[in-house]
């Protein structure tokens, strides 16, 4: 097929690729499958949904994540609006899987970041929030839960400015205090959406469209104080403003019940409406390189084990430019070798169903791609690498050993595999041995992983021996040297041949910069 520039932009254009990112719990998966909902891509909730002791869902296909009920690998859903698509980009919700969510934000134009009314700003959601100021990400924020007692909306607004340096732009605002929630005030259109629930949240809600003046008449306190407090936002500066939107600095605000599925509707709309559409790509020298160039690709995720009856290995990548035709024979920029596309599948939780064409902003799996690594470049025609990731610096450490002597084939395999894919780090040295790779996480949650995928995809046991280092640091090949001789560190080579310095603390780490301040810069934005 020959597509022109015209239709490219006109595909991408149509197109929004997002991830939803929350702390564990906000409910990232319930909103996930309300926009489903309301997309029409299901036709009720709790097909999709669930967590432990319930029917899994699309994005949960590993065991573990099921027993925990924590999402821990990506999976990628795409559906139609209208005639428009949306590629919404599962994250892991846990902060032992940061570097997985990083990953994963490489691939997407915009992010839905969900905070939990009750619990205002946690832990992860300020990491998140960081994560997106570093790849630029325009951010829609999603208060959630209010159908449940929580904070006060306008110290909400306010919490977000000050840990965040971002206003909100409400475009909604709640009648009704958390708890009591009666229905959404527009302020563009100074009208009410009053919702009529489906038991359990099961079904699209629907909404019954009140005046003001009949929300006055109904409501007269509750529709007062939601039409003054969000003049107050007005006049402080928080009116709608896309440019800042898209600039990250300001973002706009919904209130919602994802599990009534109540201001999910708005929030779908504004994503089609007001969202960023995929558009020009940085590659490794910091060009954009456009849309409309040649076909180009990012793999962002690497997973193996998820068709349980055929072990195989995907690899997710976002499409960056051109059009994608299965059966094109790429190349792979890391090492220039052709990469044939003829297993190009879409993925949908389990489901699967091959992918013929595929635009800007698109996701597609790449199925028994053993060469690629999360941050490698497909590409056609003109040559172009876009930047790969940079490790996040480890800070828990174990040696890994294999719990069956007859086994080492297959361990020394399964390491090897995970660490392409990004699961964990490996890192080697002379003193201890091929057989004993020191494994470093950034969470530990990362050794449960590693534990239960040896176990079911490569039928090898792994036991742990804790190593008592919380920092690594990159070195170059004269200061692993220099810093071998110490007994205060210890030197590592990670499994791209990288060496790198690992300390029992920051103190430990400050004691030997002391010593050879030349040989261990502080990386920028580090927190030693
Ligand atoms: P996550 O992916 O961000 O980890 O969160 P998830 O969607 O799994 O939601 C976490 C819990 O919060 C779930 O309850 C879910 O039903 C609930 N939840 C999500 N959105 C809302 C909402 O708008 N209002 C209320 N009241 N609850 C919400 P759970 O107890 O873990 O499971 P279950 O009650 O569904 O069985």
């Amino acid at each position: 097929m020959e597509a022109d520039n015209k239709q490219i932009l006109e595909e991408a254009l149509s197109r929004r690729t997002i991830a939803v990112i929350s702390h564990p719990d906000a409910g990232k998966s319930t909103l996930s499958e309300a926009l489903l909902l309301h997309s029409d891509a299901i036709t009720e909730a709790g097909a999709v949904h669930g967590k432990a002791g319930r029917r899994g869902t699309v994005s949960d296909w590993m065991d573990m994540e099921k027993a925990r009920g924590i999402s821990v690998s990506s999976a990628v859903l795409q559906f139609k609006v209208g005639d428009a698509v949306v590629n919404l980009v599962d994250t892991p919700g846990h902060a032992d899987f940061s570097e997985d969510t990083f990953r994963v934000l490489a691939a997407v134009d915009a992010v839905i970041m969900l905070i939990d009314a009750a619990k205002g700003m946690e832990a992860q959601t300020m990491k998140l929030f960081e994560v997106c100021r570093a790849r630029k990400l325009p951010v829609i924020t999603v208060i959630n839960k209010w159908d449940r007692p929580g904070q006060d909306a306008l110290e909400l607004v306010d919490e977000i400015l000050t840990r965040t340096g971002m206003r909100s732009m409400p475009r909604n605002w709640p009648v009704g205090d958390s708890g009591h929630m009666l229905g959404l005030l527009h302020p563009d259109a100074m009208t009410m959406n009053r919702y009529v629930r489906a038991p359990g949240g099961a079904k699209k809600v629907l909404a019954e469209p009140l005046s003001a003046e009949v929300a006055e008449t109904e409501y007269p306190e509750d529709w007062q104080t939601a039409v003054e407090e969000s003049s107050l936002l007005e006049v402080d500066d928080q009116f709608y403003d896309r440019e800042a939107f898209l600039a990250q600095e300001a973002t706009p605000l919904f209130f919602a019940s994802a599990v009534q599925n109540i201001g999910v509707e708005e929030l779908l709309h504004f994503l089609m409406k007001e969202g960023p559409h995929p558009q020009a790509r940085e590659d490794a020298e910091g060009a954009p390189y456009e849309i409309t160039s040649d076909f180009s690709g990012y793999v962002f995720k690497v997973q193996t084990g998820m068709d349980k009856a055929h072990r195989d290995r995907i690899a997710f990548m976002r499409i960056c430019s051109g059009v994608f035709e299965r059966g094109m024979v790429a190349t792979h920029a890391q090492s220039e070798k052709p990469f044939p596309t003829k297993y190009s599948q879409q993925v949908f939780g389990r489901d699967r169903t091959t992918v013929d064409t595929a635009w800007p902003g698109d996701v597609v799996g790449l199925v028994n791609a053993s060469s690629l690594r999360p941050g490698d470049t497909l590409y056609a025609g003109q040559r172009v690498m876009f930047p790969p990731f940079k490790p996040f610096a480890p800070e828990h450490f174990r040696v890994g050993k294999t719990g069956d002597a007859s086994k080492h084939k297959q361990f020394r395999k399964g390491i090897e595999q995970l660490d392409r894919e990004g699961v964990i780090q490996v890192f080697f040295s002379e003193r201890r041995g091929q057989q004993r790779p020191v494994l470093g996480a950034v969470g530990p949650m990362q050794f449960e992983v590693v534990s239960a995928r040896m176990e079911s995809d490569f039928g090898a046991s792994v036991s742990f021996e804790p190593l008592d280092y919380s920092v690594a640091r990159d070195i170059d090949d004269d200061a692993a040297d220099i810093l071998r001789e110490r007994q205060d560190c210890e030197v590592l080579y990670r499994s791209d041949g990288t060496p790198v310095a690992l300390f029992r603390d920051p103190w430990r780490l400050r004691t030997v910069q002391r010593d050879h301040p030349h040989l261990l810069p502080d990386p920028p934005g580090s927190r030693t």
